[in-house]
């Protein structure tokens, strides 16, 4: 087995259990992921009984499914469930398929779920965890740099019903994380861009230094300097493992996490699951928070600049799809944030330092809408 070049262990303190986030960038050689067993016996500690399902989709199964199932299979009995790629299959159906494959395989509660993907197959893999027998354990194998970030890490796991996203699930924590830096090299760079977005986000919420930081070090993560993604990965679980810890179901602080967040739901939601990038979304919807931010006077122009910047370094776009301002603000009133009929939304006192409110003029967030002319028809939830 190769020396690992990166290696990172936090954990994740939770009230219903601890676990951790174990970061690796096993080898340089190209097939490297394909070829050692490191991702398996990373997680042979955690898996409690004989019996794991590994969920996969149709992409990611022939570059890493044979890795991780071969030396698996040593030691348990293991069955592979492989689900359409794309975010327009996080729905009941392929949670179907997952209890299926579980059901045929006469799996109990002692069976163990391995994640093997990104965000969309985490996040139903999750769920299926959660609710197959009222909940069994599960393992997140982040393989994009958005799922590495932000949606393996702190139990929030579910599907897309048609007129919302996320719209069903549960807050189900994993048993543990283990995201391997060599998979980002497979991932295409628009995905490892969208990613970034999220990277990017945790910056602008909590910690300007780390702003500098991406600024210098975004181009080397472009060019997949495992090492420095391995770092930023690192940082950006300390964020997240800090919050959730403080507010594991979203009643306070964690909802800062969502920042861009709103105006990117809408955007997403109108142009159809899959044909802007969470990321992306997310990207220019960050863009329209800080502009808002701006207006009501917290934010220079030269930070909302400064914003613009970062993001478009990382190949993200910064100017949203035209959506009518009513039907925006209409999406917009679906936000799960929104209490007693007003739209809360996350913005930024300062670079680096979000907060959540409903403290601002409606006037200045029509402005901020119809600065981009938005226009559409469907509702979204998150
Ligand atoms: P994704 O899961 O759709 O993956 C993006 C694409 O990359 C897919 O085509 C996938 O098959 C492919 N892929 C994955 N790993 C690969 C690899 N190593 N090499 C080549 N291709 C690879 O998208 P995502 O960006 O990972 O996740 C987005 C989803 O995550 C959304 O559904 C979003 O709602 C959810 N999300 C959840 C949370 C949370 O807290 N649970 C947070 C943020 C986002
Ligand atoms: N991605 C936002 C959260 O996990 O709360």
């Amino acid at each position: 087995m190769a020396t690992p070049l990166f290696h990172a262990d936090l954990t994740v303190h939770t009230q219903s259990h601890d676990y951790p986030i174990v970061i690796i960038e096993e080898t340089a050689t190209e097939n490297a992921a394909i070829d050692n067993k490191t991702m398996a016996s990373q997680i042979t500690p955690y898996i409690v009984g004989q019996q794991v399902l590994i969920v996969t989709n149709e992409t990611v199964a022939p570059l890493y499914l044979k890795a991780l199932k071969e030396p698996l299979e040593e030691q348990f009995t293991v069955r592979v469930c492989v689900l359409p790629d794309g975010e327009q299959y996080k729905n009941q159906t392929s949670i179907n398929q997952i209890y299926d494959a579980l059901m045929a395989a006469h799996f109990n509660r002692d069976v163990t779920l391995i994640a093997l993907g990104g965000g969309v197959v985490g996040d139903m893999t999750g769920f299926a965890a959660a609710s197959f027998m009222r909940g069994v354990n599960f393992i997140q194998i982040p393989t994009t740099l958005l799922s590495q970030v932000d949606s393996s890490v702190g139990g929030k796991t579910g599907i897309n019903h048609p007129q919302g996203k996320n719209m069903i699930g549960a807050f189900w924590q994993p048993q543990m994380v283990l995201a391997d830096m060599s998979t980002l090299k497979t991932l295409p760079a628009r995905e490892l861009s969208a990613g970034l977005a999220e990277v990017i986000k945790y910056a602008l919420i909590m910690d300007v230094d780390f702003l500098t930081w991406l600024e210098h070090n975004l181009p080397a993560m472009m060019a997949l300097d495992l090492a420095v993604l391995g770092e930023a990965v690192k940082r950006c679980c300390e964020y997240k493992a800090h919050i959730v810890a403080q507010d594991e179901r979203e009643s306070g602080v964690r909802a800062l996490l969502n920042f861009g967040h709103t105006f990117g739901h809408v955007i997403e939601t109108h142009e159809g699951y899959g044909n802007w990038l969470h990321g992306e979304a997310v990207a220019a919807g960050m863009v329209q928070a800080a502009e808002l931010s701006q207006r009501i006077g917290w934010l220079t122009c030269d930070e909302v600049a400064r914003v613009k910047r970062v993001l478009a370094l990382a190949n993200l776009p910064i100017t949203p799809p035209p959506i009518e301002v009513k039907t925006a603000l209409g999406l917009m009133g679906h936000d799960k944030k929104v209490k007693q009929g007003q739209i809360r939304l996350i913005l930024l006192k300062s670079l680096g330092k979000a907060v959540i409110t409903s403290d601002f003029d409606t006037q200045l967030l029509t402005e901020v809408l119809s600065k981009h002319h938005l226009q559409g028809t469907e509702a979204s939830i998150f």
